[in-house]
């Protein structure tokens, strides 16, 4: 697995919640597509290259679980996940519920329709981490109201790896006629899930974080019965039509990424969603158990296999968040990211399938280090 990749010699890269490297077969179909389209651009790109977009749309739909009607091919979540916010057919009054932890391109995209179309945000403010369901869903449910016309879940929490009970959340959602708007940037291909066993009506999702899909990808779900009713981002004819490719009107772009997604699902499939699963959260058991016993660090996500997967994020007593990132990079040359959002500030760690144990024991014996210091 680990020499599927080509990680760098230099650093250990233990930031693959930001965005995943993607294995060999994936870069070189992607330069190969990109030589090809090269040497007649017109021809290669639109002629062959794009004649591949519906058996992509179809795999897709496959690890999904969805109906390929029901998938669009997108650059990344933020484009999939404002494709839907700035499409819905929205009044002034009407209340959308979504939380302080949402992803900032996403609050910000619900901020600019309260200040254009006077629609009304109400926030989740949960205590995170939390490994108590009905708690994490009630601060949801709590909020909805004849008003509410949707309502927007992170399923995992990026600053945290926190995963909420996006399905219980839904369900409510739901016996009131409340639309659910998933962001699954970080759950795709990380964990095992369909997306009907959530229960949403729209879901975003980036595909060059855990599919590890050419950098520049992404995939947007629309459930059948709304597509006619959302509105595409880029102008299409007619823009009710209640065919799922009006999204896809982004004029030329980049066909050489989109289409090395093929590889990356075949490198996908090849290890089994349950392997990937299984082995991710070892990772994350394997380093977080060797420091959690250290008196002055704090735990900042769950560590429960229903609530989290790779990621973990930790910070230190009394010492700024981005201390401990600059001594992982300075003293041990390990990549992480120091966050600092609303009432998490730490430093989240994430390794992926290439990432070895040894790694990880340079990571333990750098937090030891600086426990020390
Ligand atoms: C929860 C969440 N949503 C959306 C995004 C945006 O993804 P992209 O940069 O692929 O648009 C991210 C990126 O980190 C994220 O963590």
């Amino acid at each position: 697995m680990q020499q599927a990749y080509t990680a760098s010699s230099s650093i250990i890269n233990l930031n693959n919640g930001g965005v995943s490297p993607s294995p060999i077969i994936v870069q070189e179909a992607m330069k190969r597509y990109h030589d090809l389209s090269n040497e007649a651009p017109s021809y290669y790109m639109w002629r062959q290259l794009d004649m591949g977009r519906e058996p992509l749309r179809k795999r897709l739909a496959e690890v999904a679980g969805v109906d390929p009607e029901e998938i669009a091919l997108h650059r990344n979540a933020t484009e999939s996940l404002e494709t839907i916010i700035f499409g819905l057919k929205l009044k002034a009054g009407d209340e959308i519920i979504l939380s302080k932890y949402d992803y900032p391109n996403m609050i910000n995209a619900w901020k600019q329709r309260e200040e254009r179309d006077g629609i009304k945000l109400v926030w989740a403010d949960p205590e995170l981490p939390s490994t108590d369901d009905t708690y994490l869903a009630q601060t949801y449910i709590d909020l909805m109201n004849g008003r509410t016309k949707l309502v927007h879940i992170t399923h995992i929490i990026n600053w945290n790896g926190q995963i909420l009970p996006v399905r219980t959340i839904a369900d409510a959602a739901q016996a009131k006629g409340i639309e659910v708007l998933v962001d699954g940037a970080h759950s795709f291909a990380h964990f095992q899930y369909k997306i009907p066993d959530l229960n949403c009506h729209y879901f975003g999702t980036s595909l060059h974080k855990w599919l590890s899909a050419s950098i520049g990808t992404g995939m947007m779900y629309v459930r059948k019965d709304k597509i006619a009713s959302l509105y595409p981002l880029f102008g299409s004819e007619p823009a009710s039509k209640n065919d799922i490719r009006k999204y896809e009107a982004l004029g030329t772009r980049p066909f050489f990424i989109e289409q090395a997604t093929q590889k990356a699902i075949d490198f996908f499939e090849m290890i089994g969603a349950e392997r990937k699963e299984k082995r991710l959260f070892y990772l994350k058991e394997y380093w977080t158990e060797q420091v959690r016993d250290i008196p002055e660090l704090n735990m900042l996500s769950p560590i429960n296999p229903e609530h989290s997967c790779a990621i973990a994020t930790i910070s230190f007593n009394d010492r700024k968040h981005d201390e401990l990132e600059s001594f992982l990079m300075d003293q041990a040359r390990i990549h992480t990211v120091g966050i600092n959002w609303h009432r998490i500030q730490g430093v989240r760690v994430t390794p992926n399938v290439y990432t070895s144990t040894k790694n990880l024991d340079r990571l333990v014996e750098a937090i030891h280090s600086f426990a020390k210091k």
